[in-house]
């Protein structure tokens, strides 16, 4: 029979690597509890129309990477494609403004686009990100800045990684420079590509984007947003300009960050690391200071990023993180079937003071099962034949040591109680 496989672009994730993603996963919560930012979970899909409302009709996500059906009911619905859209849908239903004038939310979990996988790129992958909603000043936008960055600095990545910064300003200078792209391109039109062609009919600010090179060279000159920046755009920029300089982010303005979703308004950001390749985008983010009144709600500010999980730990390769669990304490070695009853409980009573103990189940040779032990780096072995039952003993062997001595199991808590304690 054919064997069965993962589907392209999915992956499983194996014991040998999840400890890392553990790991990561402790940092991530770590550091936004410090800032004071909940955790959220949301469901794995969504009606399809809250992607396309917020994310965007014309984007890539949604013109041809969602995963969509029509359900039995007739509903359409969606594998939500990224997060921030879901979360501010749950803000809105639950009135979570209500509760506080500013929310600081944190998630972690599964995205799915259909898009070509390569490496860092998959269709089943996985984001950490914040979203903070109710404050649109430049020191919020800061705090999200510093939260991406503790995270960075404690998976030993903020050598490695650039911070591009760049402001898409309101509607009112997006309107503007929209015009002033277009004026300036469609002398050149003709040699820009099919992509970029449709892009200059529907969203001409995403040819920022591009990576050919004759296009990137054409656009050198091109005017920069910047130029069209309100002064409430401007001050909002420099003063998150000034707050990364106060606490030592260093960053670089990439006037070409326009970022692939529609919601972005002012600020806009990514971080880049080397280790990449093509995909090098580690985190992205920025304000969505519409969203939420996109959406249904009362209008509200908002400001958050998203990071790839995959891409940190790719990145993370030659750091110095742990890469294995901690050892097991105790490996039961088992001998003979009388013994069983009594291998269990005492067992369950070790695990009970907080020991990890697996206890044979393959009812093998004493040596088997010690070279088990010794092959899952077991601090301790212990043992259980037929004398020992009869006299209510048990070996105990420090298998790093060498040492081996006889306990009374009635001992056998106190024992591990003063020997780990
Ligand atoms: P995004 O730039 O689409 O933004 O995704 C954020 C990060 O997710 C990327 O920088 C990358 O590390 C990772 N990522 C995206 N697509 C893939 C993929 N196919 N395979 C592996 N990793 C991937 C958002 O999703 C926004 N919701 C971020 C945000 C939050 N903006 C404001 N708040």
């Amino acid at each position: 029979m054919k064997q069965l496989r993962s589907v392209k672009g999915t992956h499983d994730i194996l014991p040998n690597e999840i400890y890392k993603w553990k790991q990561l996963e402790t940092i991530v919560s770590q550091a936004c509890e410090q800032f004071g930012y909940h955790e959220i979970r949301n469901p794995i899909f969504e009606e399809t129309g809250l992607f396309s409302r917020s994310v965007g009709e014309e984007t890539d996500i949604v013109t041809k990477e969602m995963y969509s059906w029509e359900d039995i009911d007739g509903k359409h619905l969606t594998l939500r494609p990224e997060l921030t859209a879901s979360v501010t849908r749950a803000f809105i239903q639950h009135n979570l403004g209500n509760q506080s004038p500013i929310q600081r939310l944190y998630y972690s979990g599964p995205l799915f686009r259909r898009e070509r996988p390569q490496k860092g790129r998959q269709r089943q992958f996985h984001q950490f990100g914040v979203e903070a909603f109710g404050s649109n000043n430049p020191e919020q936008d800061t705090e999200i800045i510093a939260i991406a960055w503790r995270i960075l600095s404690q998976c030993e990545l903020e050598k490695e990684t650039i911070l591009n910064l760049n402001s898409i300003g309101s509607q009112e200078c997006r309107n503007k420079y929209r015009t002033a792209l277009k004026d300036y391109i469609q002398p050149y039109i003709k040699d820009f590509s099919q992509t970029s062609q449709h892009r200059f009919e529907t969203n001409p600010l995403r040819i920022l984007d591009t990576k050919s090179e004759k296009e990137q060279t054409i656009l050198k000159e091109a005017p920069k947003i910047s130029d069209y920046h309100t002064r409430n755009d401007s001050s909002h920029f420099d003063s998150l300009i000034g707050f990364l300089k106060d606490i030592s982010i260093p960053f670089s303005i990439n006037h070409k960050l326009v970022r692939g979703l529609d919601y972005y308004t002012g600020t806009v950001f990514e971080f880049n690391s080397g280790n990449l390749g093509a995909q090098d985008a580690l985190l992205g983010g920025g304000r969505y200071n519409g969203l939420v009144e996109t959406l249904g709600g009362k209008p509200t500010p908002g400001i958050g990023f998203a990071a790839g999980i995959e891409r940190f730990l790719i990145a993370m390769e030659q750091s110095k993180l742990d890469t294995k669990e901690s050892n097991l304490d105790i490996y039961f070695v088992c001998l003979g079937e009388k013994a069983l009853s009594s291998v269990l409980e005492i067992s369950q009573k070790l695990r009970g003071i907080g020991l990890k103990v697996i206890s044979d189940t393959l009812r093998r040779s004493m040596k088997s099962q010690l070279r088990e032990a010794n092959k899952l780096e077991a601090k301790y072995a212990l043992m259980i034949g037929e004398n020992e039952i009869n006299d209510g003993n048990v070996i105990f062997k420090d298998l790093s040591k060498g040492i081996q001595k006889t306990i009374l199991q009635s001992d056998i808590i106190n024992f591990f109680e003063e020997l780990t304690n």
